[in-house]
């Protein structure tokens, strides 16, 4: 019996040890942990609240620290839980009772909230650029095949003619508001926590305003119930990543429809796709498939913090360590994404001639030929009635639009000019539609002037 108990409560010790940790992922956060503890250190001494050798022991210990781990030649156990327990009790370890003092006048609870604050900043930072860089490769796209036309779509059927240049820079539009998001969601993140304690901040008379500066935060948190207690920094992070991704998706979307043998709009290059281990002649577009598959998993990052906030009393609980993994994955999902998908699409090569064969159906023009009408002062909605029953016309005789002549189009159209039997190519509509933001041949040069102005690298 007391073996066995024995026996059992060593294996709980140990389920229990590796039920708690969180050292496996959040050692990520390291360089963070150790760049806020030598900055609290110098600050504790600056307020004489720990000797000035102490802290400059501190820090030379810490950087000796993030070296070895650096190297690989650390032990991560998870007895020590968390990052923040190892980094302090390595410093214990080598300093003693002087290692010891770092930790005053903090929790980890103000310390882990410090450290995911600082990690964000650099990632959002970083993915900034990588999303720039996707809207490069979009914006070459749409230089390089700048006249290729194609047809657009509502509700997948073919709509109006538009140049393939002006589908890729739609893209490039929705990226630039997630970048904006994430830049203002970094105005949340970039707020200094530390001080705040467990909860309650301190009665030590330590200088928050100094460790605000000397990492280059915006401001220090007004309120040490909420620094420790929110992660809705996290979760606007995360919603943006999930906007992002879901415009990701879209583009996939596209581009693999565009790659079936039903359009055969794009070909990708090969590197970018996979064979069928069974069917010999597959050529399979993965990348988009599966970036389209992973947006899944980062709106289920998204659910889990929300979800795991929704309920939590203030101030710190310790569920919150488990906003960690999910926010950390969706970054790496939507890095992954960003360090292969912009060469795929540089690599993209485009069928024009597939595109316009597509988009020559004169019945894309319908609403040319309403709008010459609207030209003529006929109101709209006639104008459209009229092209309809000309369609409708056109359908029942076996004829396509082009193939009327005029007195059949005056049948259904009675101020129809010889002009309009003109209205049916592909080039002249699109060339016609030249306002701001339209698809025309010149509007669409200017979109694509604007946006190697904004991505040019300076
Ligand atoms: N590993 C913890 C987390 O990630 C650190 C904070 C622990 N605080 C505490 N009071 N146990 O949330």
């Amino acid at each position: 019996m007391a073996l066995w108990g024995g026996r059992f409560s060593s294996e709980t010790d140990k389920e229990l040890t590796e039920f708690s940790e969180s050292v496996s992922y959040d050692k990520r956060l390291y360089k963070y942990d150790i760049l806020g503890s030598k900055t609290h250190a110098r600050m504790l001494a600056a307020q004489g609240i720990i000797p000035l050798e102490t802290a400059k022991s501190i820090a030379d210990e810490l950087d000796a620290i993030e070296k070895r781990i650096d190297a690989g030649d650390f032990e991560f156990k998870a007895e020590l839980e968390d990052i923040h327990m190892h980094i302090e009790n390595a410093l214990i370890e080598k300093l003693g009772d002087e290692g010891a003092r770092v930790h005053s006048a903090r929790s980890r609870n103000d310390q882990v909230a410090l450290d995911i604050r600082l990690y964000l900043r650099d990632v959002i930072s970083a993915m900034v650029e990588g999303i720039k860089d996707f809207q490069r490769a979009l914006v070459d796209q749409a230089d390089k095949n700048g006249d290729a036309i194609m047809p657009g779509f509502t509700h997948l059927q073919h709509a109006q003619p538009v140049l393939f240049g002006h589908h890729m820079l739609a893209y490039v539009e929705m990226f630039a508001r997630d970048i904006e998001r994430l830049q203002d969601c970094r105005k949340r993140v970039n707020v200094m926590p530390l001080g705040s304690g467990a909860l309650a901040g301190t009665t030590l008379p330590i200088n928050r305003e100094m460790v605000c500066e000397a990492l280059g935060f915006e401001r220090v948190t007004r309120n040490s119930m909420d620094a420790v207690a929110d992660r809705d920094f996290a979760i606007e992070v995360l919603s943006a990543l999930s906007i992002f991704a879901m415009h990701v998706s879209r583009l996939s979307d596209d581009l693999i429809l565009w790659c079936s043998q039903e359009f055969s709009f794009v070909e990708l290059s090969d590197e970018f796709c996979t064979g069928s281990s069974l069917m010999p002649q597959k050529k399979n577009p993965d990348i988009a498939e599966l970036s389209r598959g992973k947006t899944a998993r980062i709106y289920g990052s998204l659910m889990a913090l929300l979800t795991l906030c929704k309920g939590l009393p203030l101030t710190y609980n310790r569920d919150m360590q488990e906003d960690k993994e999910p926010l950390f994955d969706a970054i790496d999902t939507v890095n992954r994404i960003l360090r292969v998908y912009p060469p795929m699409v540089a690599g993209l090569e485009i069928s024009r001639d597939r595109m316009l064969a597509a988009a020559s159906d004169p019945a894309l023009m319908a609403t040319d030929l309403a709008e010459k009408l609207v030209e003529l002062r006929v109101p709209f909605r006639t104008a459209h009635h009229r092209v309809g029953s000309f369609v409708k016309w056109c359908r029942e005789n076996n004829k396509a639009l082009h193939e009327a002549t005029l007195e059949e189009m005056h049948q259904t159209i009675p101020e129809a000019t010889p002009e309009f039997l003109k209205l049916f190519s592909p080039e002249s509509s699109v060339a016609k539609r030249e306002v701001t933001g339209a698809t025309g041949p010149e509007a669409v040069a200017a979109q694509i002037a604007f946006w190697k102005q904004q991505l040019a690298e300076l």
